[in-house]
């Protein structure tokens, strides 16, 4: 199968590295890479290994293609099966992802993405685009990094009946509220230690503030609970008020706490939340956890490594492999 990769950075460098490694992934064929500043297209297939090179020493592949090729242009002109959408994530446009995302579908290319703002913005409109075109659009890498957690909710809706979903989304607020509750000590100070490990972001806000989560419960809704809502129906609190102290007398009380993203026909909302401490919902460090409600199965919860490069690919390499086996030999 023949992908065509549009953004370069930390992912699409680490999807080039995997698929160099061949093995099972030896009829992928990348045919094309673009990052901003331009790039690479070649139907018989990109030297991966001199991409990275030039990638890591030039800071852009368009050194060993075309200086201002665009992503749209490269998507039209390429004959890819498969386009990997890995730009930056932008939740007030979607873009440029959700004109690349576009653009793909309606040339008749697959898609897969772990880019958060298309979705977040233009769900049901992609998924039908890509419906309407016959072809595939996956996304398991914008939500829960490693943990399929869609693809075992599409297992779980095929015999039982998904009533709502909630769960830790969010590694970084994990973390912090993980140490605060353990070593007694200040969101300050813990930001601050989590910005130095490089687990929390220079600017913190979306996390803190829950919208990283609240961004993931709508991909959720929006794909397992089939609603069609948008970031503005989710009512959100973060956890910048919470103190050590509340994590004590929680303690004291049999709880820990979380910041929840709870999905469900009556709403969604993003809110710190007591959980009881056998909960399996009560995960620490960066850890996420995702727990399902169902008509007879009553609770399945899943947990994993939410985020991280190396967690991410292994999600971005499941869906295209799946891409994969349900296309024709190409
Ligand atoms: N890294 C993770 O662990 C992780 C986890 C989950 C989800 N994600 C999401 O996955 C996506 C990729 O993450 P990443 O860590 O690989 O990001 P990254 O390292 O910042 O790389 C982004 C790439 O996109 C390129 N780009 C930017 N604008 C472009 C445009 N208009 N046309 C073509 N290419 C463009 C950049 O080009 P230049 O190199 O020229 O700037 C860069 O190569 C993001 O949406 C991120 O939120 C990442």
């Amino acid at each position: 199968m023949r992908l065509l990769l549009i953004g370069f950075g930390n992912l699409g460098r680490g999807l080039a590295r995997s698929i160099l490694e061949g093995g099972k992934f030896k009829d992928l064929k990348v045919v094309g890479i673009v990052d901003e500043r331009g790039g690479v297209l070649n139907d018989e297939g990109i030297e991966l290994r001199q991409a990275l090179e030039v990638a890591e020493s030039e800071g852009s592949v368009a050194k060993m293609g075309i200086e201002g090729l665009s992503a749209v242009e490269a998507i039209r002109e390429s004959d890819a099966d498969l386009v990997v959408e890995l730009t930056p994530t932008n939740i007030k446009t979607g873009e440029p992802g959700l004109t690349h995302i576009r653009t793909a579908l309606e040339t008749g290319k697959h898609v897969v993405t772990s880019n958060k703002g298309p979705l977040v913005i233009a769900f049901r409109e992609l998924q039908k685009l890509a419906s309407s075109k016959g072809v595939q659009f996956k996304y398991s890498a914008t939500v829960g990094g490693a943990i399929p957690v869609i693809s075992l909710a599409r297992r779980l809706a095929s015999g039982d009946e998904i009533l709502g979903v909630r769960g830790v989304l969010n590694g970084t607020t994990n973390y912090i509220l993980t140490r605060m509750e353990r070593e007694g000590l200040s969101q300050d100070v813990v930001i601050r230690e989590a910005q130095e490990l490089g687990i929390a972001e220079k600017d913190p806000t979306l996390d803190i503030e829950g919208i990283d989560t609240a961004c993931k419960l709508v991909i959720l809704a929006n794909s397992i609970l089939d609603m069609d809502v948008k970031l503005s129906d989710v009512k959100i609190t973060g956890i910048s008020r919470i103190s050590p102290e509340a994590l004590k007398l929680a303690r004291e009380a049999g709880y820990t706490i979380k910041l929840i993203g709870n999905a469900d026909k009556k709403g969604l909302d993003v809110r710190p939340r007591l959980v009881p401490l056998d909960h399996p919902l009560n995960i620490g460090g960066t850890l996420n956890a995702v727990s399902f409600r169902l008509r007879y199965a009553r609770e399945i919860t899943i947990s994993g490594f939410g985020a991280g490069p190396a967690e991410t690919s292994s999600a971005l390499l499941a869906d295209i492999m799946e891409v994969l086996a349900s296309s024709p030999a190409s």
